[in-house]
């Protein structure tokens, strides 16, 4: 959740009460850093003494956006352009607890779930790079791998040495599982939950499920590469996740390929990336929803053999790409 607030007694009040539930929180003056997490983020809180510059950066229209303060007539003036709920104090402090208790923002972050369309698509390095972006930009994600045979996602991001749980030793989760941070491999914001080279893991439903819902309770973005083979948790996957990105090469052979993962994993509801040119022809020869496109980057294949991913400027141009995939609103 997002709370765009100095410091003062809006950042305080939500604040102890999201601690209080054990939900994430970005607490931020800062409109730019405000305006990125801003279609992320599951419940957004502003303090009214920022409403009227918020509402000047006409960022989109989205819901659980809540204007807390103590100034009604503020409350009113900034609570239709925001298209914000008010909260008033300190009389609406009582039901803060019960918004913050309510679907939304106890449910977690979105879940991001990427499918590459054909072999060596990208995919990985789509998942890897969506959550390095969101880190980028003071975001904290979870990367999560789910492909039994790709090499263990933590190599990509050059902290395969790192100490820390892979998915052997969370295979037997189930139901309520507390805050795994402190027990898996990280890199800058990014949490890795990553396959194991040295055995191979079959996921089912339940620990996935247990998994993935402590993930978003302590991170802004959980994305979940999906591997290509039609198993238990990449059904599972597809079934939970809050967006499906499927990521089409576009070549003839990439074209079919995406069809038919497109039809096997029942993605009518995903999103399409592009790797290459036409993506507009892609997207209606498949009849999805373009996304974006990103680009092919020599820079690539030898930042990811070196797990050098995440050393690669916020400028370069394929994770520029990828934080506009981010920034994107997810569709209904
Ligand atoms: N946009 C890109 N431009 C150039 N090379 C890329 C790009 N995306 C991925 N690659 C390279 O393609 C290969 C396969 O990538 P990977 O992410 O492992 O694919 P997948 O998970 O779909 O099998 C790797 O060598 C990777 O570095
Ligand atoms: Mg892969």
């Amino acid at each position: 959740m997002l709370v765009v607030a100095g410091p003062g007694p809006v950042a305080d009040l939500v604040g102890s009460a999201a601690a209080a539930q054990d939900l994430s929180v970005q607490t931020t003056s800062d409109l730019a850093e405000a305006a990125a997490a801003w279609t992320q983020a599951n419940v957004v809180f502003i303090a009214e003494e920022l409403a009227e510059q918020v509402a000047g950066r006409a960022l989109a229209r989205r819901g659980g956006v809540f204007l807390v303060g103590s100034d009604d007539s503020a409350l009113a003036r900034w609570s239709a352009p925001l298209g914000a709920e008010v909260i008033p104090l300190p009389s609406g402090g009582a039901w803060l607890g019960a918004v913050l208790d309510s679907g939304d923002a106890r449910s977690g972050a979105p879940i991001l779930a990427v499918f590459g369309g054909s072999g060596g698509a990208g995919a990985s390095t789509l998942a890897a790079a969506l959550a390095l972006a969101a880190s980028q930009q003071g975001q904290s994600s979870a990367l999560v791998d789910l492909d039994p045979l790709g090499g263990g996602i933590d190599l990509l991001l050059g902290i395969e040495r790192a100490q820390g749980w892979r998915w052997p030793s969370l295979r037997t989760a189930e139901g309520h599982v507390g805050d795994l941070r402190g027990y898996l491999p990280q890199l800058d914001k990014v949490t890795v939950v990553s396959m194991s080279r040295e055995s191979d893991v079959d996921v089912t439903t339940e620990p996935l499920r247990a998994i993935i819902a402590t993930l978003r309770r302590s991170h802004d973005l959980v994305v979940i590469d999906v591997g290509r083979n039609l198993s238990t948790a990449s059904s599972e996957a597809a079934r939970i996740s809050t967006r499906r990105l499927l990521l089409a090469v576009s070549s003839v052979r990439g074209i079919a390929a995406a069809a038919q993962v497109r039809q096997r994993f029942g993605l009518d509801e995903a999103e399409l990336v592009v790797r290459g040119h036409q993506a507009g022809t892609v997207a209606d020869v498949l009849g999805l929803p373009l996304a974006g496109r990103i680009p092919h980057n020599k820079a690539l294949p030898a930042a990811a053999d070196r797990g050098d991913l995440a050393w690669l400027s916020a400028r370069n141009p394929y994770l520029r790409a990828c934080a506009k995939l981010l920034a994107q609103r997810p569709r209904p």
